[in-house]
């Protein structure tokens, strides 16, 4: 038998023996785009912070503003459903074209409360192979028979359900992100949103990437709003933690789902409530959103830095979104190569098994409608000198 000790020492070596090992970095300072990591300043491009409003004068106003407590140090069924809560849901609601939303302390709970309590035993989660670690314990926890399908791939989706049309008493559901948090990629919703209506199945999607970023409509409700099928999407998940730089997650959807989630969601009855200044920045963040400037300069330099990319002839993702991956492969290399990078000056992280599949390391870069094009130029620069040094990108 393994001592108390020795347990978590194999594991330690394990994961260093596979090349896996994550320390944290110590953060001193965020001022605009600059960020100092370990003591050394560098500009940042490791934040989801896409819009830059978390550094906003009008959302640290509202979320200092009329502070008379830090938390409500309850959850929201017993003393903590303030009212700042309640309007933010009411704005939720309104900026998904839904009847009502729910907001959780975290995206992460948001996407396991709302599984567990939408699937059980009975029911089958088709789940594409890159979703969120949080939707994979949802579903793992949900209990129901999980199928996933290869990565934005449809017809592997449509052969998966099509396999199952037989289990006509099982209620299916399908999820899938918007914009993939780890590729950058943008989901084919038009074709899932069809073989749902087909098959009859439960859609929801995990858009903590695309929302209030992408869109047609004032409000940038995300990436079913650019693909124009918001109205069949059945249940939206989002992070208050990316493009509203504010804290916490939501689901919008119907009010019989938000009644049963306040129900049986335990991860929204056996927490504390999210604070309310979080509330109050988040909805001054909304409002920042829907005058689309930040939106705007965030698309330009987009495509200015994947321009930047292809000029160096780096391998990257095929979609204009604010994530860009820069693939590597090897997981040794793909650190080494953020450690130089940050030793120029620049910080983007190196994304290793299991968020990516092993072998699949790479560099995960966030672009914002902060950055200025003399940082874009800066950070392709540093890349096409880390590129002269390796064979890798
Ligand atoms: C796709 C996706 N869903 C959910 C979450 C969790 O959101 P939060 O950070 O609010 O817990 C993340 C966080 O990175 C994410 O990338």
């Amino acid at each position: 038998m393994t001592s108390k000790k020795g347990f978590v020492h194999m594991k330690l070596e394990e994961i260093k023996r596979k090349n896996l090992y994550r320390t944290l970095k110590k953060i001193s300072l965020v001022k605009g785009m600059v960020i100092e990591v370990d003591g050394r300043r560098a500009i940042n491009f490791s934040s989801n912070d896409y819009l830059g409003l978390s550094q906003h004068p009008a959302v640290l106003k509202a979320a200092k503003g009329k502070m008379s407590q830090v938390s409500q140090c309850s959850s929201r069924l017993l003393s903590g459903s303030s009212s700042d809560i309640h309007a933010l849901e009411d704005k939720l609601a309104e900026h998904r074209n839904v009847n009502s939303a729910l907001v959780y302390a975290t995206g992460y709970m948001a996407n396991i409360g709302l599984l567990t309590t939408l699937a059980d035993k009975d029911s089958i989660i088709y789940s594409d192979e890159l979703n969120h670690s949080s939707i994979i314990d949802g579903c793992r926890l949900s209990g129901a028979s999980i199928k996933v399908f290869r990565h934005n791939d449809i017809s592997s989706l449509r052969g998966t359900i099509f396999a199952d049309r037989h289990l006509m008493s099982k209620r299916k559901i399908i999820v899938t992100e918007g914009v993939f948090s780890m590729n950058g990629n943008i989901a084919r919703l038009y074709e899932i949103c069809k073989i749902a209506k087909d098959s009859n199945a439960v859609t929801v999607l995990d858009d903590a990437h695309g929302d209030f970023i992408l869109g047609h409509t004032k409000e940038h409700s995300g990436t079913a709003d650019l693909l124009g099928v918001s109205h069949l999407i059945d249940v939206h998940v989002s992070s208050l933690s990316k493009a509203l730089g504010s804290f916490g997650g939501y689901v919008a959807t119907s009010h019989y789902v938000r009644e049963l989630l306040i129900n049986s969601s335990k991860q929204f009855i056996y927490t504390s409530a999210i604070p309310s200044h979080l509330c109050r920045a988040a909805m001054a963040a909304i409002s920042v959103t829907t005058q689309g400037l930040r939106q705007k300069r965030l698309s330009k330099n987009i495509n200015y830095f994947m321009e930047g990319l292809k000029k160096l002839g780096v391998t990257t993702g095929q979609f204009a979104s604010p994530i860009i991956p820069i693939m590597i492969g090897n997981e040794v290399v793909s650190t080494q190569i953020a450690r130089r990078l940050l030793k120029m000056g620049i910080f983007i992280q190196a994304i290793r098994y299991p968020t990516v599949r092993r072998g699949r390391a790479q560099l995960r870069v966030s672009i914002t409608s902060e950055h200025t094009i003399e940082d874009l130029d800066f950070a392709i620069s540093c890349l096409e000198k880390v590129r002269g040094k390796s064979k890798f990108m």
